[in-house]
């Protein structure tokens, strides 16, 4: 709990899957960049430049080792955010080449409202998959015939995983289709699923992985030839004519440029290769007192006639809601106990609010800075409010 020094005691951090709190470890990497050698990278031959280049190749490194995946097939681009790297996916792939476009109905917005757009503009079938309630997606029922399907591998509403993706892909990939993931959950927690994955693309946000605010794409190279680079700038190109330019892409060791235009966040692409290397420092016991605080806070709530959860199982991430109670109320009531928890839909409007019907619903999500203390102090505010 050293990394995480600066909680206050109690201060109760209950929104770890918006973002994590970063480490000391991760916060000291940004600084040494800023401090010891604040260069750009890709640009420049000074001695700070190198150093930044060598430290931003070890976090594209680190992030494929991460998930068990080779350089041979895949490559690593940052971006802004899991939404941004599934938007500029789908802006810039040949929709021609798609017979519709499939998601499920457990998405956060990031890909069901741009899987909506894609649809309109090239005037496609969208088709919306209904997951089982363990996450996973009955493959029998479906089509996926030269489809584009983006969906999630966790789910940000209970944690659920699609448990059965490696049959999904494999699938699609059968049936002439492309599959791309939304990882933004599952990286931190539940990464053994993403492992040796053959998915076209996997987005996601470091800022969900104990790491600063920024996002990634894993892009498999044979995708490559599907994407039309429209959007485009400096630190894409080898050479530029007046009509005419070469992307720097074209070479393997360059692809990652592809979708990276413009300056980079090289700080915090630094701090993402220290944050991968301290959560494959998690010990036992780290994961066990996670396992524990999820698994008690779940019982609680189970054991309260009055609590709705949403969960099925614990999880680190734990939705429900107080019958009788508003749950924006109930938020409030908790932040002035200094415990810190998100009220709404949590972007995921269409399944929570359309198709569950639910009020409004609170969301604990938990982490490695969780202590123990923090689900005493939950559960006996939330027994005091309960009655
Ligand atoms: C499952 C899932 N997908 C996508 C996103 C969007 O992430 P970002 O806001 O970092 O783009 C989130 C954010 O909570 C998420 O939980």
């Amino acid at each position: 709990m050293e990394d995480f020094d600066f909680l206050q005691d109690g201060d109760v951090y209950l929104d770890a899957a918006c973002q994590s709190l970063r480490p000391r470890p991760v916060i000291e990497a940004l600084n040494r960049y800023y401090t010891e050698h604040n260069s750009c990278g890709e640009r420049v031959k000074y001695a700070w430049g190198r150093k930044t280049d060598e430290l931003v190749e070890d976090t594209r490194d680190a992030l494929l080792k991460y998930l068990k995946l080779k350089g041979k097939d895949y490559f690593v681009s940052f971006t802004l955010n899991t939404t941004y790297g599934i938007n500029l996916l789908l802006d810039q792939i040949d929709a021609k080449h798609f017979a519709k476009v499939m998601t499920s109905d457990i998405e956060h917005n990031s890909p069901f409202l741009s899987t909506m757009t894609f649809a309109r503009r090239h005037n496609l079938p969208r088709e919306v998959m209904i997951r089982e309630r363990d996450g996973s997606i009955n493959l029998a029922n479906y089509d996926f015939k030269k489809a584009l399907v983006v969906v999630n591998a966790a789910s940000n509403i209970d944690g659920r995983v699609l448990g059965n993706l490696k049959e999904l892909v494999k699938t699609v990939h059968k049936q002439g289709g492309v599959i791309i993931i939304d990882a933004a959950q599952a990286m931190a927690h539940s990464s053994a699923i993403l492992e040796k994955t053959e998915a076209d693309a996997i987005c996601g946000s470091a800022h969900k992985m104990y790491a600063p605010s920024l996002g990634f794409m894993i892009i498999r190279r044979d995708l490559m030839k599907l994407i039309d680079t429209t959007f485009i700038g400096g630190g894409m190109v080898d050479d530029v004519d007046k009509e005419k330019y070469q992307l720097s892409a074209e070479s393997p060791n360059h692809a990652y440029t592809k979708f990276e235009s413009g300056l980079q966040a090289w700080g915090e692409i630094i701090a993402f290769g220290e944050a991968i290397k301290w959560l494959e420092k998690r010990s036992k016991e780290d994961k066990k007192r996670l396992a524990e605080c999820s698994q008690r806070l779940f019982d609680f709530l189970k054991s309260q006639p009055k609590v709705h959860l949403v969960n099925e199982a614990a999880n680190p991430t734990t939705t429900f809601y107080i019958e009788g109670l508003d749950s924006h109320m109930l938020g409030a009531a908790l932040s002035n106990e200094g415990i810190m928890a998100r009220t709404g839909y949590f972007c995921v409007h269409y399944y929570l609010d359309h198709v569950m019907h639910y009020p409004p619903l609170i969301r604990f999500s938990m982490g490695y800075h969780t202590r123990s203390a923090d689900i005493d102090k939950t559960i006996e505010i939330l027994e005091r409010i309960l009655g």
